[in-house]
């Protein structure tokens, strides 16, 4: 595959995801709008972090970025080459240079697999390394990852969640990725071992140049380790930007009352408390005009009616709200 140099590292394009769901054996499959149209780009070295409450569609889109899923509709390039096309060669590559790790380490290692072997599978599937060569490398990342080289022949329940959490991350690095998308990676450890991680997760990015692709629905965990952060709200982008810019002046009423609930260090961060009254509504069901109205302290008639598009602004900051056009 030719690089286009031009291009950004990785490139999604009004990315979807429907899923058919049945209600009951006689009726019609209906479709749940997970994904309904999130581009963005991504940088060499950058993080972008993916935020919004449960449900919004967070884990779809990670999912559409790696090979587990196929989008619905849309357009994914990598390095300027269209990574969704049928072919063994592009699928082995986005294969190697996309890797996922999942919030829950218990549940994403296999409990019979000594680590050594959970680290080394990746290699064996994927390289013609000899075993000797393999075992170079699985002890070279668990010294990366902070992991004692003598953890080599225990097994995962040996371990607590930060240390498990650094095996997940280790197994994702084996292929030397470009890019990791990180599903809620510290959203189930312990808050005093969250620091840690996302910590070693900054260094592994200076060391190995890595992108990220950081799914939270937490903001506080984010602004540290974000250069842009893309807020989601029912299966759609309602506001993206610099994370400088989105925490010192979110506009989305949405973003706003979200980062209300953020617990902030810095006294002139502190905001009034805007409680998010009602759920997130289905995505089987949208509402009609903006899906976020019925939640909205500013909703006038016009959200009811019309969906508000994603509007770039100076700052270079995109926003889909009428009450801030
Ligand atoms: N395989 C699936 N089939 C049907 N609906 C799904 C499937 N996966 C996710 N959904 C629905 O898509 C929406 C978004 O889910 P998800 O991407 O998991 O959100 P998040 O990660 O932000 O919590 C939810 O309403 C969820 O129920
Ligand atoms: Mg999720």
């Amino acid at each position: 595959m030719q690089k286009n140099n031009n291009a950004p590292l990785l490139n999604a394009v009004d990315l979807k995801k429907y899923y058919p769901v049945k209600k009951g054996i006689f009726s019609k499959p209906q479709l749940v709008k997970a994904v309904d149209g999130v581009s963005f780009t991504l940088e060499t070295g950058k993080t972008l972090a993916v935020v919004g409450e449960s449900g919004c569609g967070k884990s779809t889109l990670g999912r559409m970025l790696t090979m587990i899923e196929r989008p619905t509709e849309g357009d994914l390039f990598y390095n300027g080459q269209n990574f969704l096309v049928n072919d063994k060669e592009v699928e082995a590559l986005r294969r190697q240079k996309i890797q996922i790790v999942f919030q829950n380490p218990y549940a994403s290692l296999n409990p019979r697999k000594k680590v050594g072997a959970i680290l080394e599978e990746p290699l064996l599937i994927n390289t013609s390394l000899s075993a000797s060569e393999r075992k170079e490398k699985v002890l070279e990342m668990m010294s990366k990852v902070g992991l004692k080289t003598e953890f080599y022949d225990r097994y995962p329940h040996m371990f607590s969640g930060g240390q498990r959490q650094r095996i997940a991350i280790a197994r994702g690095l084996m292929l030397d990725p470009d890019i990791v998308v990180a599903d809620e990676p510290v959203s189930a450890l312990d808050v005093s071992v969250r620091a840690q991680v996302l910590n070693l997760m900054m260094d592994l990015q200076e060391e190995m140049g890595l992108s990220y692709v950081f799914i939270s629905h937490d903001l506080s965990v984010v602004e540290h380790i974000a250069d842009e952060v893309m807020v989601m709200y029912l299966g759609r982008c309602v506001e993206q930007g610099e994370t400088k810019t989105i925490f010192s002046n979110p506009r989305h009423p949405y973003t706003q009352a979200l980062l209300s609930a953020t617990p902030r260090l810095e006294k002139e961060h502190r905001r009034e408390r805007i409680k998010l009254v009602g759920e997130l509504p289905s995505p089987l069901n949208p509402p009609k005009g903006c899906a976020f109205n019925a939640r909205c302290r500013f909703a006038t008639e016009r959200c009811q009616q019309e969906r508000p598009e994603l509007k770039t602004y100076e700052d270079g900051t995109k926003i889909a709200c009428f009450i801030v056009e």
